[in-house]
């Protein structure tokens, strides 16, 4: 077959068999293109008709119209069928199954040192005492000097810090060794009588083993009034002991030396495992040391404004993690700190 009408009706064979043939909407756009654009066959012949001979235009003008009807129609039921299986697969693809078990979110809980620094705080709110605070960046001066330790006092030697400017003088700063720093800032801020806890966070240059941590944490107490004892200190760290350690513990005093306190003692709290008698927890002494305590020196009541003829006072500063570790039997500090969720989970209330 030769003409014009042999070619339509090729270009119609070739264009109904690509758009049957398509395999993508994508694809099916390249076969309309080329059936139906400009460059297409049909498009040629079309423009081809003004130059036929009169006589033929119209029957070639028919059959170039058929062939674009019958393309148009392939093109559209090929359409809804690619439409259909590209949305089916998409459905497929972003499948739910509502019947598989839900990721089940676990409750938060407090740390265990939290819980314990809660727990301290309570009780000494239980007694009249509020909770202060202080930085954790502290100067020299706050830290030390004011603490009856001057530069060179060999004391310092004891809490080892790092130092954020190593400048040095008064004002250089450091990582605080203890929460004592606290003592000063609230009796600076106020006349007597006080009566304050100040729990937080303190940095020594120590190593990290099973007893050690160079972070831990710290509760200060501080009482200062007129008339104020040793015999109300050891009052008061009896009760304490007996609302944290259960109505049985008693506690100990030994003597011992801080430079912020005269007459100074280390206080050991009755071993809650062996009750006395002496076992492994408590290195076979019956006793386990808690914190340092003494009555106020008068340098430091000095240091701060107060007048140490009229005011005395006893202060005292715990270890929050030694307590937490004989409180709930944890045998290692670094438990404390590793954040291990199957270590932490025992604390969920
Ligand atoms: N600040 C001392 C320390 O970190 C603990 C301490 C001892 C605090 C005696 C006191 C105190 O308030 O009176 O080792």
């Amino acid at each position: 077959m030769e003409g014009p009408g042999a070619r339509a009706a090729e270009a119609l064979r070739d264009a109904l068999a690509a758009v049957r043939g398509a395999r993508s909407l994508a694809g099916l756009r390249e076969a309309e293109i080329a059936a139906l654009g400009r460059k297409a066959p049909l498009s040629l012949l079309k423009r081809q008709l003004g130059s036929a001979p009169p006589a033929d235009r119209p029957g070639m003008g028919r059959i170039l119209n058929e062939a674009r009807e019958a393309i148009e129609a392939a093109l559209s039921a090929r359409r809804e069928e690619l439409e259909a299986t590209e949305e089916s697969a998409a459905l497929e693809a972003e499948r739910v199954d509502v019947t598989l078990p839900g990721r089940s979110r676990l409750p938060g809980s407090p740390h265990p040192i939290a819980l314990m620094l809660e727990r301290l705080c309570e009780v000494f709110a239980g007694l009249g005492y509020r909770v202060a605070e202080g930085p954790e960046v502290e100067t020299d001066w706050y830290n030390f000097e004011s603490l009856n330790m001057p530069p060179d006092h060999p004391a310092r030697s004891m809490w080892d810090t790092l130092y954020v400017d190593p400048s040095g003088g008064r004002d250089a700063t450091l990582l605080r060794t203890h929460t004592s720093p606290v003592q000063i800032r609230t009796m600076l801020a106020q006349p007597p009588p006080v009566f304050i806890v100040a729990p937080g966070r303190v940095y020594r240059r120590d190593a990290f083993d099973a007893s050690h941590s160079p972070v831990f944490h710290q509760l200060e107490g501080l009482a200062v009034g007129r008339g104020i004892t040793f015999g109300d200190l050891k009052g008061t760290l009896d009760a304490f002991a007996k609302a944290v350690f259960g109505p049985e513990a008693a506690v100990r005093l030994r003597p011992s030396y801080f430079p912020f306190t005269e007459p100074s003692a280390e206080v050991d709290v009755i071993c809650v495992t062996c009750g006395g008698r002496g076992c492994a927890a408590c290195g076979r002494s019956g006793w386990i040391e808690i914190m340092g305590a003494g009555m106020v020196h008068p340098n430091v009541l000095r240091a701060v404004g107060y007048n140490p003829e009229r005011v005395s006072g006893f202060a005292f500063g715990m270890g929050v993690e030694r307590i937490a570790m004989r409180a709930w039997e944890i045998p290692d500090i670094r438990m404390l700190f590793e954040n291990d969720l199957r270590f932490l989970a025992r604390f969920r209330g």
